[in-house]
């Protein structure tokens, strides 16, 4: 079975929904358990398991517990993807310490928690797949010098467990984004104050493809990093931006 975190909506609920089709049961994290419903049920209707989990990621405790009460309703949990994400954009100048440590918290913090509970039991099967959610802004973006290093962070992160993890057969790769169609984007556009029809105009003009991601696209290469049959594949990173650009 597979952890999806911060599966309540957009790419991590695609990803859900995809790993179910894919013959996986699921269990859905996110902040609050209420709002994973949708996509436990969504699960379900492919036919598996699956249980709606609240946690923070970024909580030791309650990382530990979500890990045991999954193992516990679903078996031991064999997948992982570390989705769970925050952006708290602002200028190095006027960017606080909070606003640091909070996206840290998260997709480090959260992935490493995340990563080091169910080890364990991918240890204990002797199979493993991890999945980490990077992204283009890895490779710089202005205003986002947290969420940018947190995103390298992960690359680095992915690689070393590669090393550490390989020889319990468990594969550990990175899928990095580029501008995809959900919350977290309109979000920044409102933030900012553009119209989102503009803003992802703008995007897509310098995507080679000529159209901005969907869930679905970043599901797809999550779904080849997770088959059973990608198991000479780790360590990597793959952009998924429809293009080489990232
Ligand atoms: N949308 C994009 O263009 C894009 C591009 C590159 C990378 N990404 C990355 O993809 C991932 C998913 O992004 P999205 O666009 O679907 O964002 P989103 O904001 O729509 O969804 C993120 C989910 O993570 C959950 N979450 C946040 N903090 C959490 C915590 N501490 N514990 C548990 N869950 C938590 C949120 O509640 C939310 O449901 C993120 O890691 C994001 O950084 C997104």
């Amino acid at each position: 079975m597979a952890v999806v975190t911060g599966a309540a909506r957009g790419i991590g609920a695609a990803i859900a929904r995809r790993l179910a089709e894919d013959g996986y049961d699921v269990a859905a994290l996110d902040l609050d358990e209420g709002a994973c419903e949708e996509t436990a049920a969504a699960v379900t209707g492919c036919g598996r398991r699956s249980v709606a989990v609240g946690a923070d990621v970024g909580d030791e405790v309650a990382v530990t517990r979500a890990v045991e009460r999954i193992a516990a309703e679903l078996g031991p949990p064999v997948a992982l993807v570390n989705n769970a994400g925050i952006q708290r954009d602002r200028i190095l100048s006027r960017m606080t310490v909070t606003e640091w440590e909070s996206v840290m918290a998260v997709h480090l913090r959260g992935a490493f928690l995340m990563c080091r509970e169910t080890q364990r039991h991918m240890r204990e099967a002797m199979w493993g797949r991890i999945v980490n959610i990077s992204s283009t802004a890895a490779l710089g973006n202005v205003g986002q010098v947290n969420y940018s290093a947190a995103k390298a962070g992960l690359q680095g992160l992915t690689r070393t467990l590669a090393m550490e993890l390989g020889r319990h057969n468990i594969t550990v790769n990175a899928v990095a984004p580029g501008f995809t169609i959900t919350d977290m984007t309109r979000g920044t556009a409102a933030r900012v104050g553009i119209d989102f029809d503009e803003m992802v105009a703008s995007q897509v003009s310098q995507i080679a493809v000529g159209r901005a991601g969907e869930p679905q696209d970043i599901a797809q290469a999550v779904s080849f990093f997770l088959d059973p049959r990608s198991g000479f594949v780790s360590g990597q990173v793959l952009y998924v931006a429809g293009g080489p650009r990232g």
